[in-house]
């Protein structure tokens, strides 16, 4: 594999054989059919397996849990959150939120969570300074979790998620070489290793002697040989037999200062920003085999009502019309327009007037009649025209559109 290949914030894999190999033994494997039925869980024990999948691609990144965290730790955000309630069954935590977020946008751009549940997605992009739509099917579960949740991001509110990170740090200087990391198991270990009461015995006396023989005889001592021939006889008192000195204590303690950590919490968000929420009616119009036809609660007035509201115009019933604005006289029709209904129509717009008449259903005929008859004059499509409409004002002001003229 090419170094530019490894991509950033994935571990390397380290592999035993060449890379022609590894491929013909994943090959091999995947031929053999599912995986093992049995997993090694984080304390060591054995587990079996609940879903075996028996499709799906060989593994291309690696996402550990201590860098995106875990179904548990993604609880225990939900009920720092929301305490009492019992959290959904499957949330994410807001860590692995923010690597897909890191690894797919900038800041500024829209992230889109059509199912949005708790609201993980759109909390971890607000934090991460992206705009964000989200969208979520049952109000109840929009007014207990959702919003309650995006209000306390904005107002400073959750202290939970990616709102702070924590680093290990050294409290003093390591030996150069070592990370903060390394020194915490080192640490770890070390009270492993030397937490029985086994003493860890080092000959003091006869080693002493030997340092002293030494200096004497580089000339380096600040005994003279008088002294050093008496010190080196005391020794011989507390070790006659080369009795071994316990350095357990001193040993952990110089070794555990010379390695001390400490977890350094730095908070990335402190709240901002806001939202708008929406509550989408439902829908006008239903599809019956395959035809689109107004749902029952929306005859009898509600059509022309919603119709004013889409084009933007109040709602100010007048004989057939619905509304006005300036010239413009606006007919809504749930039903089939025709050029007997057109004609009708002409007969009661006044000189210098012009009509939009929008109807579920009308004949190209009729269109062009009116087209012709009042210049300026339109009939339209319900809803077929009110979605175009939707199109080409959204086209405008897309970002999406604007970033492909930029590059
Ligand atoms: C597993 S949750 C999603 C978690 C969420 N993406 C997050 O970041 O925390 C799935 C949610 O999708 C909602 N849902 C299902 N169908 C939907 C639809 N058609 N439109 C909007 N939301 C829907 C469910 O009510 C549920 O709350």
């Amino acid at each position: 594999m090419n170094v530019e290949e490894v991509r950033k914030g994935i571990p390397a894999l380290m592999l035993s054989s060449s890379l022609e190999e590894a491929q013909a033994g994943v090959e091999a494997r995947k031929a053999a059919g599912p995986w093992p039925e049995y997993i090694i869980r984080p304390k060591g024990t054995l587990g079996r397996k609940r879903l075996q999948p028996n499709t799906g691609s060989n593994t291309r990144t690696l996402w550990l849990n201590s860098e995106v965290g875990h179904n548990r730790e993604a609880k225990a955000e939900i009920k720092s959150l929301f305490p009492g309630v019992t959290p959904f069954s499957t949330p994410k935590p807001e860590r692995l939120l923010r690597k897909v977020i890191e690894a797919s946008t900038r800041p500024g751009d829209i992230v889109l969570d059509c199912y949005g549940g708790s609201g993980t997605t759109a909390a971890v992009a607000h934090k991460m300074g992206r705009r964000w739509i989200t969208s979520e099917l049952l109000p109840e579960t929009v007014s207990k979790f959702t919003k309650p949740r995006l209000i306390k991001v904005i107002k400073g509110d959750d202290f939970g998620g990616i709102t702070t990170t924590t680093e290990r740090v050294a409290v003093g200087n390591l030996p150069s070489d070592m990370t903060a990391l390394e020194a915490q198991d080192f640490n770890r270990m070390l009270n492993k290793a030397i937490s029985s009461d086994d003493p860890i015995e080092i000959p003091l006396a006869s080693e002493l002697a030997k340092m002293v023989r030494a200096t004497q005889k580089q000339g380096e001592s600040p005994l003279d040989a008088d002294q050093a021939k008496t010190l080196l006889k005391l020794l011989k008192v507390f070790a006659p037999d080369g009795a071994p000195f316990d350095v357990q204590k001193p040993v952990k303690t110089q070794l555990a200062r010379r390695t001390r950590t400490r977890d350094e919490t730095t908070t990335q968000w402190f709240g901002g920003g806001g939202f708008t929420h929406l509550e989408v009616g439902p829908s006008m119009f239903e599809e019956v085999e395959g035809f689109i036809l107004l749902a029952d609660w929306a005859t009898h007035g509600a059509l022309a009502k919603a119709m004013c509201a889409q084009l933007e115009v109040r709602y100010r019933p007048d004989g057939i019309f619905a509304a006005f604005r300036g010239k413009t006289r606006y007919v809504v029709i749930d039903g089939h327009v025709g050029e007997t209904t057109i004609l009708s129509i002409l007969e009661q717009l006044q000189e210098g007037h012009i009509v939009e008449v929008w109807a579920t259903q009308y004949d190209v005929v009729a269109a062009d009649r009116l087209r012709k008859e009042r210049p300026g004059s339109r009939l339209e499509a319900i809803p077929d025209s009110v979605l175009d409409r939707y199109r080409r004002k959204a086209s405008k002001g897309s970002p999406f559109k604007k970033e492909m003229i930029d590059e």
